[in-house]
């Protein structure tokens, strides 16, 4: 069972959201998907105690000494597993490295997002030092706008060396729904979006199981960037 972690050190990031968006959409599709909800707010475990949109296993963990431990138990019955981190640097996001086969950190383009986003590339550095494996980490960008300031952020983690997801979810109220609503955006402009991430997830080997609809071609151009 693959597992994909989101984390960041910021806060309101768009780490909750994204991993909401990946995991409606591939319940939605029928696959099985687990979320360990690492965030001593709990805000996805309470989000799909509301709504229970979605048929997910969402655990609740925060201790560090029960994460690995959760994953390995979600494994037999689960294609995928997402964590979802604190918005500060802890012991849990780093045992949560330690199961991670992707490390996604959301940032938004400002600079206090970019600063934490490096500093989290740092954590997981560090993790797969401990580790002593390979644990792949890329930055996605969130909330973003076609912009000087989304031009000049990208330029600074090009210049950083960061490796960055091409896809990227755009600043959309379709994404602050989720929280009022319960349910993922199925909208012309954020689902073609988090089709489009999903489709890179895939490329990369992250979602074997994953059957790519082309979502894209039948509602039309995405707008990656808006
Ligand atoms: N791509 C986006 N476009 C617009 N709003 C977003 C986007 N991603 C997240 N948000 C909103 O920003 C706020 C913080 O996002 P959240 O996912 O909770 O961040 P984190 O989990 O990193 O703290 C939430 O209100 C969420 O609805
Ligand atoms: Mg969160």
């Amino acid at each position: 069972m693959p597992a994909i972690v989101f984390a960041t050190s910021k806060g309101g990031a768009g780490k909750t959201a994204t991993a909401q968006c990946i995991a409606g959409t591939l319940a939605s599709d029928g696959y099985r998907v687990a979320v360990i909800d690492a965030d001593p707010n709990g805000t996805l475990s309470r989000w799909h105690e509301k709504f229970r949109s979605y048929p997910l296993t969402v655990e609740h963990q925060i201790d560090e000494n029960g994460i690995l431990p959760a994953a390995e138990r979600l494994e037999a019955e689960h294609d995928l597993l997402l964590i979802d981190t604190a918005g500060f640097g802890n012991r849990t996001t780093v045992f949560a490295f330690g199961a991670a086969d992707l490390v996604v950190i959301p940032a938004q383009p400002s600079s206090s997002d970019i600063d934490e986003a490096i500093k989290t590339t740092l954590s997981v550095q560090s993790a797969a030092r401990m580790a002593r494996r390979e644990i792949p980490y890329r930055l996605l960008l969130t909330k973003a706008k076609a912009t000087s300031v989304t031009k000049h952020a990208l330029e600074q983690l090009e210049a950083r060396g960061i490796p960055l997801l091409r896809s990227a979810l755009s600043d959309l109220t379709a994404y602050r729904e989720i929280t009022w609503a319960g349910t993922v955006p199925t909208d012309r402009r954020a689902a073609p979006e988090i089709r489009d991430f999903l489709a890179e997830l895939a490329g990369m080997g992250l979602l074997p199981f994953y059957k790519h609809t082309n979502i894209s071609s039948v509602l039309g151009s995405n707008g990656a960037v808006a």
